[in-house]
């Protein structure tokens, strides 16, 4: 007696009862695609100064108020909270040089109306997209006028996209330097802005990848990395095929490097986490 309490009581964590965490794993797994029954630990350390601070005395209130009125802030701010979107330019930078020197001369060769459609679904604060930018402008060169290379770049975190429209970052060690001057201009310190023109060629949209996929156009290439590891296999594998159907013939699916598709689907191995329809 006396000293035998919990640790985390004696942090001030709250801790989640079973039937609660059953609760909570349930909505945001339904929901969001998101696999949290492992993240007990993770969701009462993250979560504790979320629900003191909006004054609910414990978990069970907090999740009570969470599925009965939770807006699309609260909910926002959950998975804020329990996900990560870490992200950097040059991010696996082999599947960008396979973009850039295999998929770019494929597609381009078959569009007579000069315009490609490119998804980077998951895209954070907005590094992948503006870097998928950058190598096709460095392939189009003085072509790049001439074409449509808009790319639609979606994610779930309203903070992410937030931080992604003001394209502001520091750049790591390895970023070419070349590209810094023709694709930044300073902003500060150690941070630089992404230059207006390839802001411009990116157009962010809050989406929830559980959602229906009924953008207009079908895509030439669909960019999901580090996105899917949060997902269960069922819901991983239905995400799948929803993109496959987004996909126009010949197109293409780049997941990370680290991850691997689920069996049965329909798409063409091509390289390492590079997909074809
Ligand atoms: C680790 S980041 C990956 C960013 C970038 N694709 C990369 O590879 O660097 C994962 C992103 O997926 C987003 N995400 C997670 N679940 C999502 C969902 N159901 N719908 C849309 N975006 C989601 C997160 O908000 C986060 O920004």
């Amino acid at each position: 007696m006396g000293y035998e309490f919990n640790y985390e009581e004696k942090m001030g964590t709250l801790l989640i009862s079973d039937e609660d965490f059953t609760r909570l794993v349930r909505f945001v797994q339904r929901n969001y695609g998101i696999d949290l029954h492992q993240k007990r630990q993770l969701i009462q350390s993250r979560l504790t100064a979320t629900i003191k601070g909006r004054g609910f005395s414990d978990f069970k209130s907090y999740v009570d108020y969470l599925l009965l009125k939770g807006s699309g802030d609260d909910i926002n701010e959950l998975l804020v909270k329990l996900t990560t979107n870490y992200t950097y330019f040059m991010r696996e930078t082999d599947s960008f040089d396979y973009f850039q020197k295999s998929i770019l001369p494929q597609i381009t060769r078959r569009k007579a109306d000069k315009t490609l459609a490119i998804w980077s679904a998951g895209c954070s604060s907005g590094e992948e997209p503006y870097n998928i930018t950058m190598y096709m402008m460095d392939y189009f060169g003085s072509q790049w006028g001439a074409w449509d290379t808009r790319i639609l770049a979606t994610d779930l975190s309203l903070g992410a996209l937030e931080k992604a429209e003001k394209g502001v970052y520091q750049l790591p060690e390895n970023f070419p330097e070349q590209w810094r001057e023709s694709y930044f201009t300073p902003a500060g310190g150690r941070r630089y802005q992404v230059t207006k023109q390839v802001r411009n060629n990116v157009i962010f949209r809050q989406f929830n990848l559980m959602d229906p996929i009924q953008f207009r156009r079908k895509f030439d290439v669909i960019f999901c990395r580090n996105v899917m590891i949060y997902f269960d296999q069922p819901t991983k594998t239905a995400l799948i095929r929803r993109f496959y159907d987004a996909t126009v013939p010949g197109g293409y699916l780049i997941i990370s490097l680290s991850e691997t598709l689920p069996p049965n689907l329909p798409y063409k191995r091509v390289s390492t986490s590079i997909f074809q329809k």
